[in-house]
């Protein structure tokens, strides 16, 4: 099984950024952790990071015909980005949305999830391990 991990705007500061909320792990330590449990789960990954939502639909798009799911963390474009849940619905790939914080504690604006719409799963609050429970819940989909 091959899936595309997309991590959006400011996670590529993990470790620095809020460390209270978002822990002291660096992104490296967090595309370690993806490549890690995807040996050990036989699953081929591509990992991309983007500050620019127009990226982030781009490497949507590309996953057409090509992956066979996507494990996305939109962070802050979650609760903004129509543009991502139209690139999401376009590709029809099965989509697991995650985030490392657990949104249903925070502020009012972090409710709205617009890619929420188009993906068959939220994993919040559960750190990197989210990442990990996304995928597993992608390849039982894929043993059904
Ligand atoms: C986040 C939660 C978002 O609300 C926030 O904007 C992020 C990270 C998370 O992983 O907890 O940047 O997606």
């Amino acid at each position: 099984m091959k899936l595309l991990f997309l991590n959006g705007p400011n996670l590529n500061m993990l470790g620095i950024r809020e460390p209270d909320i978002y822990g002291r792990q660096t992104y490296a330590d967090l595309e370690n952790y993806i490549r890690d449990f995807c040996g050990e789960l036989g699953i081929d990954c591509e990992i991309v990071q983007s500050n620019h939502e127009g990226t982030l639909v781009d490497a949507i798009q590309a996953a057409y015909g090509k992956m066979d799911g996507i494990v996305i963390n939109p962070a802050a474009y979650t609760h903004t980005s129509v543009a991502l849940l139209d690139a999401l619905k376009a590709v029809m790939l099965p989509a697991v949305e995650v985030h490392l914080s657990d949104v249903s504690k925070r502020e009012d604006f972090r409710q709205i999830s617009y890619v929420r719409l188009a993906c068959c799963r939220t994993v919040a609050g559960y750190g990197f391990e989210g990442y990990r429970l996304a995928a597993e819940h992608l390849l039982s989909l894929e043993k059904q």
